[in-house]
């Protein structure tokens, strides 16, 4: 399954589901550890991240239960604090367990974290934001080893509104005596469905819109029932998909309303696009107008997104401008591209121009991080031929099965 074959050209039609959110449920499986209790985590993508989180959880001491539509937590008899490093290195998200082990145990030991190769992602707003409430860090061999007698809560002002932060913050503060307040915090829709699944559970936490959260901590948690959202990046991946390929789809269950800003851009490329209670019906335009895209977090043009879009003005009629603000070295895809026959100026590491050409050409690729990879296999369904695009184990840490879903809508993709 690491490789997927496709013939390109094919307009798409049809509909397709879209998943539950990964960047919801991972942090949200973290939180389970908060409850010493059961938790039924429904619609939880069937993806490489969650299962890697899933066996971090078994090797901590839950007890883990598939069901068909949904997995069973039962956090009662956590036994360690201390995190295989094969899985913490593996994935970034991993880093949300530091809150929440740090909540439920007072102590933690773990690798510094991996995820993506989109930069160099550090996490001192994670260290700093953590110390404020009573954490102190060590490291040890390589190893971070973070300890909290009297987790308490604080005032903290995020530089930046990290979605790992805020989230990290949020998993120690519910635990924490006092209130912590949480000013620049991120309130990516992903953060909020984390502070519905806590205030499910008997957590108080406020919000207000200029980005301030207050988590009223020391309150007896239980376990409960949550239903984990569709998955913004997977429906934007196809709305686009569908922009550059042709063709018109219905993306059935859509979070229409997390996606105002991807909405707005797949408009400006051409596409006619209506929200309905059953989801996201997209129309191509005959080709991509250009666009000028800047990425900014929440509510702006999603950072995870960016590769897409930048695939689909490759066709595009006229020169877009890309500008990534978020991670470093999210063009990697650029050099693929180009394989295929785009025409690409990189500006500096932070943006591009695309001037879109009449024909992709099919090509051997290769995938080198998640977005990046889907990116790939939806401008091998916008070219000409055969395109084979290696690699694929980053596409399945996000996307179920991207070939079952594009074959959904009449794609000719195999993946082998
Ligand atoms: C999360 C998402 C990822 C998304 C990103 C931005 C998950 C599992 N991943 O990643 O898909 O692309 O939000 O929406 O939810 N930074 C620091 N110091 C820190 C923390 C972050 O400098 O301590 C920087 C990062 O390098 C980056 C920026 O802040 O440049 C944003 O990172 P952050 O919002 O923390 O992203 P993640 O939580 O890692």
């Amino acid at each position: 399954m690491d490789t997927i074959h496709i013939q390109g050209k094919i307009a798409l039609q049809g509909k397709v589901r879209i998943q539950g959110s990964k960047n919801a449920s991972l942090p949200i499986l973290a939180a389970t550890l908060l409850t010493g209790d059961n938790s039924v985590i429904r619609n939880c993508p069937r993806i490489a991240d969650v299962y890697s989180m899933v066996s971090l959880l078994k090797s901590l001491g839950c007890g883990v239960h598939w069901q068909e539509n949904g997995i069973v937590i039962d956090s009662s008899s956590v036994r360690k604090c201390e995190m295989a490093e094969e899985a913490v290195t593996g994935m970034r998200s991993s880093l949300c367990l530091l809150g929440a082990l740090i909540g439920r145990c007072g102590e933690v030991v773990m690798e510094h974290p991996g995820g993506c190769v989109i930069g160099a992602r550090p996490i001192d707003m994670h260290l700093s934001a953590l110390e404020q409430m009573g954490v102190g860090f060590t490291e040890k061999d390589g190893r971070l080893r973070a300890e909290a007698s009297g987790l308490h809560g604080a005032v903290i002002c995020l530089p930046f509104p990290s979605v790992g932060a805020t989230e990290n913050v949020i998993l120690a503060g519910v635990m924490a005596e006092g209130d912590t307040v949480l000013e620049g915090a991120a309130l990516e829709p992903e953060v909020l469905a984390l502070c519905r699944y806590l205030r499910c559970c008997g957590a108080v936490i406020e919000q207000n819109a200029k980005g301030r959260l207050v988590i009223r901590g020391g309150r007896r948690l239980r376990g409960c029932e949550f239903n984990v959202p569709a998955d913004r990046i997977v429906a934007g991946t196809y709305l686009f998909g569908c922009i550059g390929i042709g063709g018109s789809v219905l993306l059935e269950e859509a979070p229409r309303e997390e996606m105002g800003a991807v909405i707005e851009a797949a408009k400006q490329m051409g596409g006619q696009v209506c929200c309905s209670p059953e989801g996201i019906y997209v129309q191509a335009p005959m080709r991509p107008n250009p666009v000028q895209l800047e990425t900014a977090p929440y509510p702006g043009f999603p950072t995870d997104l960016q590769s897409v879009a930048l695939a689909v003005e490759t066709l595009g009629n006229g020169c877009s401008c890309i500008k990534e603000t978020i991670f470093e070295n999210r063009f990697r895809i650029v050099e693929d591209l180009e394989k295929m026959n785009a025409k690409i100026r990189i500006g500096d590491s932070r943006s591009v121009c695309v001037q879109g050409v009449e024909a992709l050409h099919g090509a051997e690729v290769c995938a080198r991080e998640l977005r990046g990879g889907a990116a790939l296999v939806v401008a091998g369904l916008m070219a000409e031929g055969e395109t084979v695009v290696k690699g694929c184990q980053y596409i399945y840490r996000g996307y179920e099965n991207i070939g079952r879903d594009f074959r959904e809508l009449g794609a000719r993709v195999a993946s082998v």
